[in-house]
């Protein structure tokens, strides 16, 4: 079967789903293929904390009703270490900004909801996606559909919405794309659990014995991590040991940790990669396809909206005003936002995790640092500024 549309995106993710929500806001066609099911896109526990430029963004373009009457508001985090649990307030220290706990899943649900009201072409469980003639001014995308017809769609430009491991970061031309990438010694043991959080806004601790954070998803549901090592096997973590250990590294005095069922638990390892430059012709790299942070910093998913903001107007330009200027600064104005992020996530994994080794000298940098972002206000505000999104989002 052979078609045509404006914008060929490769993955359903959040990347995806909204440009293709933002490109049809602008008049622009485009097709979403996505290799797994829609049950899976909406139940994949990922990422709960968006920036205010993010919920600002998703509200302006039709999509806050939910997140507006569910999501919840906080106005800063606590940061614990040497047994102590201190506040940073954001909304003092940045006059006035905050953060909001939605979860990726709903994100993903309220998009793909939009997505197919508005009629848009959404496929699932498609195999074997291939990109080609991306020297040409008219790539092709081709995909077997779920019930194995194969399909070419003809298209003016490609977005590889596709995520780590995707097919179209890969498909750029040989020697083109530069990896710069650091790995961690180790991973997140991450639970969903059904009880109210224990908590009224996020709780990042330094515990000698390893990273904690409690974070939360509703007011009935709380999500926790803990740092693990990059090899732990999760057979070796029984729901008893993970309540032990969140209570021993997230304990202060008067202060109890409320334990419930799990309903989910997952290893995931953590990873700071950035691949330059983010778009070859026609074909443009969004997300996760083309760059991976820690989470400590909660910047993943915000700066994939952020990508593909700046990409609907780029390709808008491109496509339906017949200028290309937005398009060719694409790659280097996100990499600018990519590369804040970065550092913001790097930083706030290495003041936070136990390395392990037995040297002295890094956990006493860590404490040093830790008392200097919660003593000095200068620090503080460092911390609240990125936290809360250092780079505006702009969608006229
Ligand atoms: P993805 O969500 O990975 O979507 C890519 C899609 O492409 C997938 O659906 C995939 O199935 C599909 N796909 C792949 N290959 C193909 C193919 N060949 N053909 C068709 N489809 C394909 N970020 C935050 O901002 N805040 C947080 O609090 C946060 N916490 C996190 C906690 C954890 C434990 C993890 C793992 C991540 C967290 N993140 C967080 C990061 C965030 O989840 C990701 O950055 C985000 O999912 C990126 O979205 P994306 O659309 O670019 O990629
Ligand atoms: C989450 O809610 O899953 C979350 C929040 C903040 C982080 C990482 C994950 O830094």
């Amino acid at each position: 079967m052979t078609a045509s549309t404006q914008v060929a995106i490769v993955g359903a993710g959040p990347a995806g789903l909204l440009l293709s929500h933002l490109l049809a806001l602008r008049g622009i066609d485009s097709i979403v293929v996505e290799n797994r099911s829609r049950a899976y896109c909406e139940a994949r526990q990922r990422a709960g904390l968006l920036e205010a430029g993010t919920t600002e963004l998703l509200r302006g373009v039709g999509l806050g009703q939910r997140m507006d009457a569910e999501g919840l508001e906080h106005g800063g985090i606590y940061l614990q270490f040497a047994g102590e649990r201190h506040h940073l307030d954001f909304k003092d220290l940045t006059g006035g900004r905050w953060v909001t706990i939605y979860a990726q899943t709903e994100i993903v649900k309220d998009l793909i909801q939009a997505r197919l009201a508005a009629g848009a072409q959404l496929e699932f469980e498609v195999s074997d996606t291939e990109v080609a003639d991306l020297d040409q001014d008219r790539p092709l995308l081709r995909y077997t559909d779920a019930a194995g017809t194969r399909h070419e769609v003809r298209c003016e430009a490609i977005a590889g919405c596709d995520g780590f491991h995707g097919i179209c970061r890969d498909s750029m031309p040989p020697g083109l794309v530069q990896v710069a990438e650091r790995g961690y010694p180790y991973s997140w043991l991450g639970i969903l659990a059904t009880v109210p959080p224990s908590t009224d806004e996020l709780i990042y601790a330094r515990h000698e014995d390893g990273f904690a954070l409690h974070t939360m998803r509703t007011r009935q549901v709380s999500r926790l991590y803990l740092q693990v090592s990059a090899d732990e096997d999760i057979e070796r973590w029984p729901d008893d040991r993970i309540w032990a250990e969140l209570r021993h590294r997230l304990g202060v005095p008067g202060w109890q940790l409320k334990d419930g069922p799990i309903t989910e638990k997952a290893i995931t390892p953590m990873r700071s990669f950035v691949a330059s430059p983010m778009r070859y012709r026609r074909l443009f790299l969004a997300g996760d396809a083309a760059h991976i942070v820690p989470p400590t910093g909660a910047k993943g998913l915000n700066l994939a909206m952020a990508d593909v903001t700046v990409l609907a107007t780029a390709l808008t330009s491109l496509l339906r005003d017949g200028d290309p200027a937005p398009a060719d600064a694409y790659s280097d104005a996100s990499l600018r936002r990519v590369w804040r992020a970065t550092h913001f996530s790097w930083w706030m994994t290495s003041m936070l995790h136990v390395d392990p080794g037995p040297d002295r000298f890094g956990p006493e940098l860590q404490l040093a640092q830790l008392r200097y972002v919660t003593s000095s206000r200068a620090a503080a505000t460092t911390l609240a500024e990125n936290y809360t999104g250092y780079y505006p989002l702009h969608w006229p």
